[in-house]
């Protein structure tokens, strides 16, 4: 048998899966946390492909999925926004001499987003975007049914546009971007914020409560975390507008964690959009839709890419 190998590799952890090349059949997976004393992530990732190496037959390709600037030619990881330690990576080069076999890395949400269009919410649209709403914000574009990737492959960084020109730190560093404002980890730093000024809520526990805490007490209709999550979602029905019309999609895909707060995101981002977007003409067809591969979309992303013929 021929297989595939796909590596989502997150932040908090590391997961790799064995494919029947022909079939496309899941054949073996395992997640593992990407930090350990002791270890570098690197060499857990090594350690963890070769646990599920196949024994009988071989293997054509390993794709990997990485959440940050990553370049896809030469297969470098040049920042994670938030994995420390990560920078400059030549990931490619590393497997390759490990495995010896063809080694393929894209950005999570580029890669999220061809997965969706080749086997999820996306199938049969050729315009997407995918947006993924997690500890960071991340993008993805398939224009014409191909992925936008941009001269060096750093196209579509969704959640680096400046929302607030004088807003928080980002990740990344900069200031005011979409991602400090609206990630999980933009929500839960707003709400540690009013916390630390005195604001009251009922239901949050601690000083610094993460965004699935506070997607939880918002549910229970804690007032504090009702108002950090549709504050997000305005802020992202905002920038939104601007990627209809920078990109006009027909159907906008939005997945990670965050984005499970449902409704309470969604009602205010859809407000948020409409009041900003300058022609009716932008949404009138378009399709909002969750992200139908949920937890699997690194790992779907990698594949994708580890299957793809031209290589993108
Ligand atoms: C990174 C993106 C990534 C996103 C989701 C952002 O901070 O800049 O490259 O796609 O997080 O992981
Ligand atoms: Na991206």
């Amino acid at each position: 048998m021929e297989a595939l190998i796909a590596c989502d590799i997150g932040g908090t952890q590391l997961r790799v899966a064995t494919f029947d090349a022909a079939s496309g059949e899941m054949i073996q997976q395992k997640r593992i946390p990407t930090q350990a004393a002791g270890e570098t992530a690197v060499d857990r990732l090594t350690g963890l492909i070769g646990e599920l190496w196949p024994t009988r037959g071989h293997v054509r390709a390993i794709g990997a999925a990485a959440p940050g600037f990553v370049d896809p030619e030469m297969g470098i990881i040049y920042v994670t926004p938030n994995i420390p330690g990560w920078n400059g990576l030549p990931l490619r080069q590393i497997l390759e001499d490990r495995f010896d076999v063809p080694v393929f890395v894209g950005n999570d949400a580029n890669l999220a987003a061809l997965g969706e269009w080749r086997f999820g919410a996306g199938r049969g649209f050729h315009h997407v975007l995918y947006l993924t709403i997690s500890t960071g914000i991340g993008g993805g574009i398939v224009n014409n049914d191909r992925l936008l990737q941009g001269a060096r492959g750093l196209a579509a960084e969704l959640g680096h546009i400046t929302v607030e020109p004088n807003g928080p730190i980002c990740g990344c560093g900069k200031r005011g971007h979409l991602e400090a404002l609206a990630s999980g980890t933009g929500i839960s730093n707003y709400v540690a914020e009013k916390l630390a000024a005195g604001a009251a809520s009922t239901l949050l526990k601690g000083p610094h409560p993460s965004a699935k805490e506070i997607s939880q007490a918002a549910a229970q209709g804690d007032p504090l975390a009702l108002k950090a999550i549709q504050r997000a979602g305005t802020y992202i029905g905002h920038a939104l507008a601007d990627f209809l019309h920078l990109f006009n999609p027909s159907i906008v895909i939005i997945g990670g964690g965050v984005s499970k707060s449902g409704e309470m995101l969604l009602a205010p981002m859809r407000i948020a959009l409409n009041e900003r977007v300058i022609s009716p003409e932008y949404v009138k067809d378009l399709q909002i839709v969750n992200a139908m591969l949920g937890d699997d979309c690194g790992l779907m992303g990698a594949l994708a890419l580890a299957k793809m013929d031209d290589h993108i």
